[in-house]
């Protein structure tokens, strides 16, 4: 009786750790919570991809990951966001609606790939391209000459 308790609670120790090990680079790999806008849009552009290459070799696991980093991108520095209210003023609202459309619908696209529903995939991905591309056009060469006259 004693020994199988014994045998047991080595057992369960040990599964124990290995999960512990086996989730810890998880963990590690998943993105910062802040990051300066530059690198974090390069970041999201390298996510968008994987989505696309995803959709065209029907990779839903791959679809799921890209779209999950896109709505979980981390937000701006301190520095960014004051760059960013400084410049835009009144129009940050719209600014923030635009970063709001984007993590949405990236949401959307990626519980659409957990379903391996790719016609909602492609609607949410277009709904998403055209918030980063509204973004843009808005507001792109403001910021990055407010950025380079700082
Ligand atoms: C709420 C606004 C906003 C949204 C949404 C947005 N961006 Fe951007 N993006 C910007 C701004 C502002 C810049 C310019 C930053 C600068 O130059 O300082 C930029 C720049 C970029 C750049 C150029 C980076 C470089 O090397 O100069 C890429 C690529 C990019 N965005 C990709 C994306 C993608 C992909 C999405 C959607 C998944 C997206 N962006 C959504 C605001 C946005």
């Amino acid at each position: 009786m004693k020994k199988s308790i014994l045998i047991f609670t080595v057992l369960a120790g040990f599964s124990i750790s290995v999960m512990g090990w086996s989730w810890y680079p998880q963990q590690k790999a998943s993105q910062p919570e802040t990051m300066s806008l530059v690198p974090m849009m390069q970041q999201l552009l390298k996510d968008i991809q994987q989505v696309d290459r995803g959709v065209f070799t029907e990779n839903f696991e791959m679809i799921k990951e890209g779209a999950g980093n896109i709505s979980d991108h981390p937000t701006m520095t301190a520095e960014d966001k004051k760059l960013v209210k400084q410049t835009l003023g009144k129009e940050m609202k719209q600014f923030v609606e635009f970063d709001m459309v984007v993590h949405h619908h990236a949401d959307s696209m990626r519980m659409a790939a957990v379903r391996k529903n790719m016609q909602n995939v492609l609607k949410h991905y277009r709904i998403t391209q055209q918030g980063c591309v509204d973004c843009h056009s808005n507001y792109r060469e403001k910021i990055s000459t407010a950025r380079l006259e700082k």
